[in-house]
């Protein structure tokens, strides 16, 4: 084992002392920053547990920029837990177009029907029966835990991960559930009492507009610039270690925008597995020629009349990648198989994920 690899594995007992004692002194620095700093976000005006909540689960994965908006319009459509835990699923599915990663928002209302069944409506205070609640894991309960309801406990997400290595420049595996729950182990013995909601945002905070991702961190502004090991050691741009994820499978496919007059004919996903309930446009397996294009639009009853190319696209998923050739072809009559909508039919009912839309643009 070479000495990188050595700091990736654990940690002795005189550097754990050192990266306490540096934990240790972070609430005193970040939260007079926080309060100066802190961004000013449509889920800190009014701070409810449910806001937290919604507000937590659409930022994971999702940049705040593209949450705000969605989180407006879901609270005027469904302010309350009652609201979330009956409202009809394509509704709900709509709210969340576009955002992506929709299991979170499906979880969203199981959570909510618990909630409103074993809770009376109102979310737990308890961080173990948070842990519980479908789509909340140590992070969210831990972040609606501290936020909401003033606890001690910490929200290690990515971006609190980052800006720890950096701090202790610890060269361990962020990728590694153990050395994320060995951060929440230390954090959590030094969390700021009722403060700790406060802190645990200023750490997100500091991730999000200092100790920033890619690119250079911004550490003649940051707060704890005098006491960072990265930035002591020349190490801002190589920390946090991260393991390489194995890569993604690639799926080729071709997508038809069939058109009769102004309506496109959709199809919904099955009920399970990738984008499970929403819309698309007709898809197959593969790249076709536009020979063979047109020959398998056949098979859904329909006429093509006339065909052009779109284009082509990628879209990256988690664990997949489509790799995308859209032609638009218009047709001579509907069939049954296909729901036909219109534009407007198809913005206010048909939840369309954005793999689908960027084949739309031009036309709405
Ligand atoms: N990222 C995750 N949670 C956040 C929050 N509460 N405020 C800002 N950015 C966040």
């Amino acid at each position: 084992m070479n000495r990188s690899e050595e700091k990736r594995s654990g940690m002795d007992l005189e550097e754990r002392k050192s990266k306490d004692a540096i934990i240790e002194s972070l609430p005193q620095i970040l939260l007079p920053w926080f309060g100066k700093n802190a961004r000013d976000l449509p889920w800190r005006h009014e701070i409810t547990p449910y806001r937290v909540w919604v507000s937590e689960i659409m930022l994971q994965q999702t940049r705040v920029e593209a949450v705000k908006n969605y989180f407006i319009r879901f609270m005027k459509e469904l302010p309350t837990v009652y609201d979330l835990a009956k409202v009809q699923e394509d509704q709900l599915l709509k709210l969340w177009e576009g955002l992506g990663y929709y299991s979170r928002v499906r979880n969203l209302q199981k959570a909510a029907i618990r909630i409103v069944e074993d809770y009376n409506g109102e979310l737990p205070q308890q961080y173990e029966s948070l842990l519980d609640l479908p789509g909340i894991g140590s992070y969210t309960a831990g972040a609606i835990a501290s936020i909401a309801f003033c606890q001690p406990v910490p929200a290690v997400d990515g971006n609190v991960l980052r800006v720890l290595s950096r701090i202790c420049a610890d060269e361990r595996d962020i990728a590694d559930l153990a050395v994320k729950r060995d951060w929440e182990d230390t954090l959590g013995k030094f969390m700021p009492g009722e403060k700790s909601g406060i802190y645990n945002q200023a750490l997100m905070e500091l991730g999000a507009i200092v100790c920033v991702p890619n690119g250079l961190p911004k550490c003649e502004i940051c707060p704890v610039k005098k006491i960072c090991g990265a930035l002591k050691q020349g190490k801002t741009g190589l920390l946090p270690f991260k393991s390489p994820k194995k890569p993604r499978k690639i799926e080729e496919k071709t997508v038809f925008l069939l058109e009769r007059d102004d309506k496109i004919g959709l199809l919904r996903r099955p009920s399970k597995g990738l984008l499970a309930g929403l819309w698309e446009l007709p898809n197959v397996p593969g790249t076709l020629t536009q020979e063979e294009a047109i020959e398998a639009t056949r098979a859904w009853g329909v006429e093509p009349l006339r065909i052009s190319l779109i284009g082509s696209a990628k879209h990256i998923f988690t664990h997949v990648e489509w790799h995308m050739t859209a032609y638009r072809i218009i047709v001579e009559q509907t069939c049954g198989m296909m729901v036909w909508a219109s534009p407007n039919e198809r913005s206010r009912k048909f939840a369309l994920p954005s793999a689908f839309q960027m084949f739309l643009k031009e036309k709405e």
